[in-house]
């Protein structure tokens, strides 16, 4: 793996589904309460396997799968860990009827798939996974901070999963 250190962005590629859900791990290692995570690319680009390898970072018991019925999971880790899809959205008021923000501005972790239908409804501080579909097993991954907070957390993020 050959990450482009870029200002302020991370941009690698992951070579497997382990990999994925390893660099996930790795990236829960520096959240804290409060933070959110938005995932953005298309269907099987890999959103879920991030989910389920923060998840595990985050010492949560089961195994993350996306809501089908709902628009959020909530589990319970070392903190609350909100799993919200919002492929199903209808449009972006129900995004109010649902209460995400009361979730973005929980006391949980916040991972939202599809996190580019949330509009206005983002905060200014997120970390922003994009993920890009390259070959079968192979997805670009871009990690864009947003606010001064997930600066920070990539830098951290850098010496964590790139270091030695
Ligand atoms: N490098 C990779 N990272 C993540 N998933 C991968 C990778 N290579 C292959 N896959 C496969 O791509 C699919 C991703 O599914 P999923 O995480 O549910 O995507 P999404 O939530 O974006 O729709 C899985 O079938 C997984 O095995
Ligand atoms: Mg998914």
């Amino acid at each position: 793996m050959s990450p482009i250190l870029a200002p302020n962005t991370l941009d690698f590629i992951s070579h497997s589904e382990a990999q994925t859900r390893r660099l996930g791990a790795r990236l829960a290692a520096v959240l804290n309460p409060g933070d959110v995570l938005a995932l953005i690319g298309e269907l099987g680009t890999g959103k879920t396997r991030w989910v389920q390898g923060v998840c595990q970072g985050l010492e949560v018991a089961e195994l993350a799968v996306s809501p089908t019925f709902t628009l959020v999971n909530e589990y319970q880790g070392r903190w609350p860990v909100y799993h919200i899809d919002l492929y199903r959205l209808a449009d972006t008021s129900e995004a109010l009827t649902f209460g995400l923000e009361d979730y973005l501005y929980g006391s949980g972790i916040s991972l939202i798939e599809w996190a580019d239908r949330a509009g206005k409804f983002l905060p200014d501080s997120y970390l922003a996974v994009e993920l890009y579909h390259l070959e079968e097993t192979k997805r670009r991954v871009v990690l864009r901070p947003h606010g001064a907070r997930f600066i920070k957390v990539l830098d951290a993020f850098k010496e964590a999963a790139f270091a030695g």
